[in-house]
Order: structure tokens, then C-alpha cells, then sequence
């Protein structure tokens, strides 16, 4: 078959930070235009937005419905992480675009991720690092930074996905017990790993440790507000790997200075890249730049998963990992 004329060739726009190696992919299916950044996005759209098949986003794009309603040929929006709040679905729906997100390739980074803010809370790894570093260490006491042990506590996980399922499993080899709240019941799991299953009350009033793996929707925005974090125990740890709006930091803030939560360790935050000063300023808190999937490995699987949802939609083809539907 012969080839099709450049000008011809579907158009693809990729985020420039995504990685280069699994795009080549798309190599004589498509030609691949890099933005950098929102402007050159908004001028590769201005001057070629009818030609664009694909695009492959970043979770810092908005991809709403004025965004969409200018590329009238698009095929696909291949989202560049597993969270998929920042496309407007029921857009995509209505104009027959598919949306994909990268699952499973890292599950294992996000879990490692989740269990060191876990201890680094519990065992105040923070505040012992600054005190090594400071020249005032006067040397081994008795009840110097005395932590909070894990092992036969019970961890409750909010969502039992694949990174909560994930979570859940590194929680058994350090000894814990594991409950869950999540929209659908896991019996397997729930027999392998002695899980039960409960009530979002129950489960943040049981817990030592909560862990939030749920995706933001409307009905998880706030899920984690005063009234609910105010069922959680004094000597409980929160933590957010997920998405930040789905705790409300101010409520968290007030919680932590009254005394009503042991720590919080936070991935994600409610308006990135700002972080709440409260939070920032709280010793009880570990706070993060969202890197729950950043290992070198991950991040390029999950370019090679953008790379294939691309080739496939503009080769004809279903996409392979579409984001779930509704319900
Ligand atoms: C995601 O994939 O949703 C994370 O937040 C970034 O990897």
C-alpha cells in the first residue's frame, strides 16, 4: 500500500514531557506534534486543530468542552496517568471521543509511595532527619521521637482498587489488619487477605492508619471533610496518594491543630501546585510534590501505554485501556 501523503496523515498533539521512546509507535500511522506547554497547545490547535485524531495529555490539561468543541476530527484523548478528572467525560461521550488512562503499570510505585508517607508519619521520619542534620543531636535517649507502631493495627483502606488492593497487601506484611470501604465488595480478596468490608463511619473509626484511593468524582470532592475526619481516633494517620480534593484541607488543618489526628501524609493536594500553608506549617503532616507514580520505569510504561491507546484508535481500532464507565 502506498504511503499517504504527509498532509494527508492523521495529527497527533503529545505533551512534550511525556517520554519520547514509546511514541515511535506511531511512527508511519501519524504524524506527532509536541506542545510544551498550554500556549504552544493553544497555537498547534489555532493552526491545525481540524487535523488533530489524538491527543495525549497530561493530568494538568483540562480537556473540557471548549477544548474539545475545536478539535472537530478528534479520535482520542490518551490521558498520561490513571486518574482521569481533568477530562470532561460526558463531553468526550456526546462527541464519540474515547478516553484512556493508564492503569495497572503503576499500581506498584503508587503503593511503595503510599506505605513511605505511612512511615514516614508514623515514625516521624522528618522531624529525625532534621534532628541528624543539625549538629544538636546529643545522642540515643530513651524517648527520643517516639513513633507510632503499625504492626497489629488496622488499616483502612477508602477504595479497593488496584493501588488500594496494592496498599492493602504491603499493610498484611507489616502486620496489620485491613478493613475497606469501596463502591463494589472484593469476597476473594476479602477471604485472602482477612478483609472486611464497612461502612465509611466504621472504617475511619476503626483505624489506625486510612488511606484514600478512590478517584475524584463529584460525590468523593470533600469525602474527607470535619464532620468525617471527626470519626477518625486521636492517634489515627491520614493519608492521600489519590486526588486532593478529596480531602478538605482546611477541615484537616483544624483537625490536626485540635489535636483530633496523630499525622497526615499527603502526595496530593486540593490546589496543586499550592499547598495549604496551614498543612505546610504543621509538624504532624508529610507533605509531597505528587509523586506517587515517579520512578523512571513507570513513567515510561506509562508512556508506552499512551503510545499504544494512540496507535490503536487512529489505526481503526478499539482502545485497549479505556477509562470505566459510569455506575
Ligand atoms: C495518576 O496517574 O493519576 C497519578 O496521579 C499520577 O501518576
Amino acid at each position: 500500500m502506498e504511503a499517504r501523503a504527509r498532509s494527508d496523515r492523521p495529527l497527533v498533539l503529545v505533551d512534550a514531557a511525556i517520554p519520547d521512546g514509546p511514541l515511535t509507535a506511531l511512527d508511519g500511522l501519524a504524524d506527532v506534534a509536541r506542545f510544551a506547554d498550554a500556549e504552544e497547545l493553544e497555537r498547534l490547535i489555532a493552526e491545525r486543530g481540524p487535523r488533530v485524531r489524538g491527543l495525549g495529555v497530561q493530568l494538568t490539561t483540562a480537556v473540557d468542552e471548549a477544548l474539545l468543541a475545536r478539535l472537530p476530527a478528534l479520535e482520542i484523548v490518551a490521558d498520561y496517568a490513571v486518574g482521569y478528572d481533568n477530562v470532561d467525560l460526558p463531553a468526550a461521550a456526546r462527541r464519540g471521543v474515547a478516553v484512556t488512562h493508564t492503569p495497572d503499570v503503576l499500581t506498584d510505585a503508587t503503593a511503595d509511595l503510599t506505605w513511605a508517607l505511612i512511615l514516614a508519619v508514623a515514625r516521624r521520619l522528618l522531624e529525625a532527619d532534621r534532628l541528624a542534620r543539625s549538629g544538636q543531636w546529643a545522642g540515643w535517649h530513651p524517648r527520643q521521637l517516639l513513633g507510632r507502631e503499625l504492626t497489629g493495627g488496622t488499616l483502612a483502606i477508602l477504595g479497593l482498587g488496584r493501588i488500594g488492593e496494592a496498599v492493602a497487601r504491603r499493610g498484611r506484611a507489616f502486620g496489620m489488619r485491613v478493613v475497606y470501604w469501596s463502591r463494589s465488595a472484593r469476597p476473594a480478596l476479602e477471604r485472602e487477605l482477612e478483609a472486611r468490608r464497612l461502612e465509611l463511619r466504621e472504617a475511619l473509626g476503626v483505624a489506625d492508619v486510612v488511606s484514600i484511593h478512590l478517584p475524584l468524582t463529584d460525590e468523593t470532592r470533600h469525602l474527607l471533610d470535619a464532620q468525617r475526619l471527626a470519626h477518625m481516633r486521636s492517634d489515627a494517620i491520614l493519608v492521600n496518594t489519590a486526588r486532593g480534593p478529596i480531602v478538605d484541607e482546611e477541615a484537616l488543618a483544624d483537625a490536626l491543630e485540635g489535636g483530633q489526628l496523630l499525622g497526615a501524609g499527603l502526595d496530593v493536594h486540593e490546589r496543586e501546585p499550592d499547598v495549604h500553608p496551614r498543612l505546610a506549617a504543621s509538624p504532624r503532616t508529610v507533605l509531597l510534590p505528587h509523586v506517587g507514580s515517579a520512578t523512571v520505569a513507570t513513567r515510561e510504561r506509562m508512556a508506552e501505554v499512551v503510545a499504544r491507546n494512540l496507535r490503536a484508535v487512529i489505526g481503526g481500532e478499539p482502545p485497549p485501556d479505556p477509562v470505566p464507565g459510569p455506575g
